[in-house]
């Protein structure tokens, strides 16, 4: 409790799952938060029911992946919170295709969202954070900014390409006081994985094989990646920046069973 105490935070991808829960783990923890989302309904209702908790929050409609619409909302952000703190960047979308088989818009969507999406909003919230002498960025990249599964193309290209934003802009205004850093979640429970299990010929068969591959024998929570982006917001993270924190129950690690 506490540790995010009079801290501000926009939070992209807000409307539901690793984002909804880094909202409520932020406003658990003091911080007044903005959720942006392209969602509407969700994004609201979600805001809406963080107020309902006695938190300070608000939503803003906004696509990551318009600069314009994005700045937009940044202003808007800066309106409901007096200044921006922290940005936690969850929006994201799965883009999977077989190389040659992904059309232009398929490595346009999964560019423009998971890679240009961050850098639309850091883009717009550094000059204030550069003002301030402070602010902290946690991007949520995944698994797929180190390692490929097969079929899932071009969404590793931007995820790879993302920690290298990170790592760019983390190293770039270390000296002015921000920090920038990534969390690289692997599978955590939430519609997308749902969906993609649901898209094989045995969902079943699939779930069950994900969950054996996992050293804990499960798959990841929402909250636990809302926990990381927690700490590496927080002042008890003051000296790791540029950096990435993998949250996989340590499948990386795993060579083979
Ligand atoms: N769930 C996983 O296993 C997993 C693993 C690794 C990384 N990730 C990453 O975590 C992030 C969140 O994933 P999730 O599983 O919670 O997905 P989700 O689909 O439940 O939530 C994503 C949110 O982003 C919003 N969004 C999508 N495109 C947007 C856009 N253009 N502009 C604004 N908002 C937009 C959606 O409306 C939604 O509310 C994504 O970046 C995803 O790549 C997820």
């Amino acid at each position: 409790m506490d540790r995010l105490n009079d801290k501000t935070a926009i939070i992209t991808g807000g409307a539901r799952g690793i984002g909804a829960a880094v909202a409520e783990a932020f406003s658990r923890e003091g911080a007044s938060v903005v959720i942006a989302d392209s969602n509407a309904a969700d994004g609201a209702a979600m805001a809406e029911r963080l107020r309902d908790s006695g938190h300070l929050a608000a939503f803003v409609p906004a696509d990551v992946s318009d600069p314009a619409a994005v700045q937009a909302m940044s202003d808007s952000a800066l309106g409901e919170l007096g200044r921006v703190d922290i940005l936690v960047t969850c929006a994201g979308r799965n883009v999977f295709a077989e190389p040659l088989e992904t059309d232009p818009d398929q490595w346009r969507e999964a560019l423009a969202v998971n890679l240009e999406g961050t850098w639309n909003c850091m883009r717009a919230v550094i000059p204030g954070m550069l003002e301030n002498g402070a602010g902290s960025i946690v991007a949520i990249a995944s698994v797929h900014a180190f390692s490929v599964i097969p079929g899932t193309f071009p969404y590793p290209v931007a995820k790879h390409a993302l920690l290298g934003l990170v790592r760019s802009v983390g190293v770039e205004y270390a000296a002015r006081g921000l920090r920038v850093n990534a969390i690289a979640p692997g599978y955590i429970d939430t519609q997308p994985v749902r969906d993609y299990w649901r898209g094989s010929p045995k969902p079943a068969e699939a779930e069950r094989r994900t969950l054996q591959m996992h050293p804990p024998r499960r798959i990841g929570r929402p909250e636990e990646v809302a926990m990381t982006a927690v700490f590496l917001a927080s002042d008890e993270a003051p000296f790791i920046n540029a950096e990435c924190i993998v949250v996989d129950g340590g499948r990386s690690a795993l060579y083979h069973d």
